[in-house]
């Protein structure tokens, strides 16, 4: 076999056999195949997409290259999260520690930022200390002791999503549905979680831009989960205008905990649905009783001191949190009531800030940003903010309103 006409039969849009991509993606991982040619197969793939049986299979090749996590000795039922990645998405922040609360075992193996929406793990490094790769005993020690705990892949935990997902990240090919798919549903069976909730983002802030595709993406995802039996449930929820008001590692770490100490807003309704469905689907109740309890662990500050706990825990000190005194405020130059903001411009505003990675190797400034002073269906006048950048340093940047807010 040869990875050159492999690349070039997904070129012509023909069907890859298991072996064909075991040989590929194996072989990647092995060094056989290298990054240029597997760039060339992903972009195929982007292009071209996957049939049914390519991504089947590349879910099981993802699934086999490594372990998977046994979670049978944690009594009670264990439901992991997962989104495919938005624009200030710190939803995980909020809902481990509500659901968790609640008596469901959240067991939440996490990634990276991918392209320009963010990751849970590079927002909880912004906490200094916090130990983001746990092993295996250590993982199960506390979701046993305290129900929720967040790790990175361990290294040997679908490793060949983890290379592939760095590749695609710097190569232009994260918005595939067969690739997300394979991502994702690769990662939740080998975390070993009895039932999987997935969000998926869907709008110009989102891999996933329509809501054609994101209901494409939810079909595959729901037959992946039911051929590995575990019951996988999606919800769709919109990515035009980024999700709450802080954009950025440690400006979302604070904004988490914020909506867990009582901030209302959207952030805080989503929060909300996404914990009810979770709490339902784990304990067999209705939406109503699964809301009651959600509603009663976030207003008596339950959720919230299990956040503190879970930080603690992981060897985070919560009071490092740093945000960037570089401050650059982006003011109105009209009088009317917001309309929408651009997720997706603000995504990429926040990248070139330092918040995100444009290649494998950059690193990421925690404690850059961008904070909306003004959200959707705001009054505006001129001269007030709109949203404040804290950047690296003090050089000023140029700003063009009307890429970031529409104000009629
Ligand atoms: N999250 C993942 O883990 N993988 C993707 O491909 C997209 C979002």
């Amino acid at each position: 076999m040869n990875i050159v006409e492999i690349i070039t039969k997904k070129k012509s849009k023909l069907e890859l056999t298991r072996e064909e991509l075991e040989f590929a993606f194996n072989g990647y991982l092995n060094g056989n195949v290298k990054d240029y040619q597997m760039s060339a197969l992903l972009m195929a793939i982007c292009l071209n997409g996957m049939t049914d049986s390519e991504t089947f299979n590349l879910v099981d090749i993802f699934i086999k290259s490594g372990d998977v996590l046994d979670l049978s000795s944690i009594p009670g039922v264990k439901v992991d999260k997962h989104s495919t990645g938005g624009i200030g998405d710190k939803i995980t922040l909020i809902i481990g520690p509500i659901v968790s609360s609640c008596g469901v075992i959240v067991p939440k193996m996490s990634g990276r930022g991918l392209g320009f929406t963010g990751g849970t793990i590079d927002k909880l490094e912004s906490i200094k200390g916090f130990k983001v790769q746990l092993t295996e005993e250590e993982f199960i020690r506390q979701v046993k002791e305290i129900g929720f705990a967040v790790t990175g892949q361990t290294s040997n935990l679908c490793p060949l999503d983890k290379v592939i997902y760095a590749l695609r990240d710097v190569t232009g090919t994260t918005d595939s549905i067969p690739l997300i798919a394979a991502s994702i549903m690769s990662k939740k069976i080998a975390g070993g979680a009895d039932k999987i909730f997935i969000d998926i983002k869907c709008g110009n802030g989102a891999m996933m831009k329509t809501m054609e595709d994101a209901l494409k993406l939810k079909d595959i995802m729901v037959r992946i989960g039911d051929f590995y039996n575990r019951k996988t449930i999606c919800e769709i929820s919109d990515m035009n205008v980024p999700l709450g008001s802080n954009i950025g590692n440690s400006l979302e770490v604070i904004e988490a905990m914020d909506v867990l100490k009582g901030k209302t807003g959207s952030l805080r309704d989503l929060s909300i649905k996404i914990s009810t469905e979770m709490v339902s689907v784990a304990k067999e109740i209705s939406m109503e009783d699964a809301k009651k309890e959600v509603l009663n662990v976030l207003d008596k500050g339950i959720a919230y001191n299990k956040f503190l706990e879970f930080v603690k825990y992981q060897k985070g000190d919560i009071n490092s949190l740093e945000v960037s005194k570089n401050i650059q405020e982006i003011k109105s130059d009209k009088n009317g009531k917001v309309i929408t903001i651009n997720a997706l411009n603000i995504g990429k505003l926040s990248c070139s800030l330092g918040a995100g990675r444009v290649s494998k190797e950059d690193s990421i400034d925690y404690s850059v940003g961008i904070v909306l002073n003004k959200l959707v269906d705001d009054e505006v006048k001129v001269g007030d903010t709109l949203f404040t950048l804290y950047k690296k340093d003090n050089n000023n940047i140029d700003i063009n309103i009307n890429d970031y807010y529409d104000i009629k």
